[in-house]
């Protein structure tokens, strides 16, 4: 213990003094409203973690011994790294994407009347008859003023969230295949939902059955944020391509996607996902018609009101690209967010020292008019030896992220969402960057 204040520096008392006046007010904005906290609390802990990535390693240690001080998690007081709060990064949900439409007010809310969209039909005459035609404007003109996918001379397909895309592109009997580290749901789905016509088959990089096949390709990828091509090398497959994160908060869009069916969604783009809205661009007609007919016999079609809702949204994040008003864009808001939620983990991962994280090459953007490196939905963070079961250390830490294993790869990996409200993000760095010092003082402290 005494060697413990021995490095402790008039510098750290104020840190300390400083961290506990925000967590005390954080806590009582935080009880009176949540939002104002979100703004207020978190400033701080950015500053704070941001302090520590530019000073010596030796006053980083000591700066965060002070902030998970075991007095302070076990009191009722908040402290900087969320005392024993459970942090769930478990799922993608897009919360952070709340703030931007909060503030963007009124220009997103549409009323519906009770008479409206009632027929089960959007446009009767057209190949997909559930499109609402004003949504289906609004994809075009976003695709287009953004850069990310060829939209002319493509059907669109409206789905209930991509995953119901994803289940509609064939037919018969076929194996599904992606190169792993694969977005986990991919086996699920298709062994539940289909098991008749689908088969999950595995890691596309190893698949070498006869037959025809369909290959998922997420570029970029989830878990990983790697940009990602078909890796199967044979004919007579479909291949799907998963653009759900290929939007420039999280890639650069440096080419305007051009493949035979590509997969979009507002969970990802407008952080939407409760809207349940995704599409398809799809080159092929009978592909397409065979898209609808699946989504014809599985739920006849897809909300209307979703549909409306979603052009309005689609409308708002054009318009704030095409007229610059002093709210920032959404694609502004959420890539400067990204950005520093990517180099506030790579500082808490750098000072705690027991974790990696992918590295990426920049990329030069085209709508953003700059070269910026990837910063992913989810962080793919391995866990270095000793710690074999990556996903059970951090939930022994109060944070539960989504292990390896669902992959397609081996425990030493989690995923983690980096899309959660600010809030929970800076709790979670702040945690993961004192993990190994209050693990080691444990173990000080009972002498082991
Ligand atoms: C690669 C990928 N595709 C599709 C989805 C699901 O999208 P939706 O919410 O539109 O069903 C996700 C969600 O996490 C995803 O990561």
């Amino acid at each position: 213990m005494a060697r413990f204040f021995n490095v402790f520096s008039l510098r750290n008392l104020l840190v300390l003094s400083l961290a506990l006046n925000v967590s005390l007010i954080l806590r009582v904005l935080y009880e009176k409203d949540s939002e104002v906290m979100n703004g207020l609390c978190l400033d701080k802990k950015r500053e704070t973690l941001m302090a520590t990535d530019s000073v010596p390693s030796e006053a980083q240690a000591t700066e965060t011994v002070y902030l998970s001080m075991p007095s302070f998690s076990s009191s009722s007081t908040a402290d900087s790294n969320g005392g024993d709060r459970i942090i769930n990064l478990d799922h993608g949900d897009p919360t952070m994407y709340e703030r931007f439409w909060q503030q963007a007010g009124d220009k997103s809310t549409i009323m519906i009347p009770g008479w409206q969209s009632m027929s089960y039909f959007s446009d009767a005459g057209s190949l997909c008859w559930f499109l609402e035609p004003e949504f289906a404007k609004e994809i075009i003109r976003l695709h287009k003023r953004v850069g990310n996918a060829v939209t002319k001379d493509r059907y669109i397909v409206v789905g209930t969230g991509s995953t119901q895309l994803y289940q509609a592109d064939a037919v018969e009997p076929l194996s599904v295949v992606s190169a792993s580290p694969y977005y986990s749901s991919y086996p699920l789905i298709t062994d539940c939902l289909k098991s008749g016509l689908y088969k999950w088959a595995g890691d596309a990089q190893s698949f070498n059955r006869e037959g025809p096949f369909i290959e998922l390709v997420t570029s970029p990828n989830n878990p990983d944020g790697y940009v990602r091509q078909s890796v199967v090398n044979k004919s007579g497959g479909i291949l799907v391509h998963d653009l759900a994160y290929y939007w420039p908060q999280y890639s650069p869009i440096d080419a305007v996607a051009d493949h035979d069916i590509m997969l979009f969604t507002v969970s990802k783009s407008t952080g939407h996902a409760g809207m349940r809205i995704g599409w398809a661009l799809v080159k092929d007609e009978e592909v397409a018609k065979k898209m609808v007919k699946f989504i014809e016999l599985n739920t006849i079609g897809v909300s209307r009101d979703s549909q409306l809702r979603a052009a309005k949204v689609l409308q708002v994040v054009t318009d704030g690209c095409e007229y610059p008003t002093s709210l920032r864009s959404l694609f502004d808001f959420a890539a400067h967010l990204m950005e520093e939620r990517w180099k506030l983990l790579r500082a808490a991962v750098r000072q705690s020292s027991l974790f990696t994280l992918p590295e990426f090459s920049p990329g030069s953007c085209g709508f953003l008019n700059r070269s910026f490196e990837p910063r992913p939905a989810f962080a793919w963070l391995k866990c270095e030896e000793p710690i074999e079961d990556c996903e059970g250390f951090l939930r022994s830490n109060n944070i539960l992220t989504r292990s390896g294993k669902h992959f397609g790869v081996g425990p030493h990996y989690v995923r983690i969402s980096m899309l959660d409200r600010d809030e929970t993000f800076y709790i979670f760095v702040e945690r993961l960057s004192t993990i190994h010092l209050r693990q080691s003082r444990q173990v000080n402290e009972t002498g082991e």
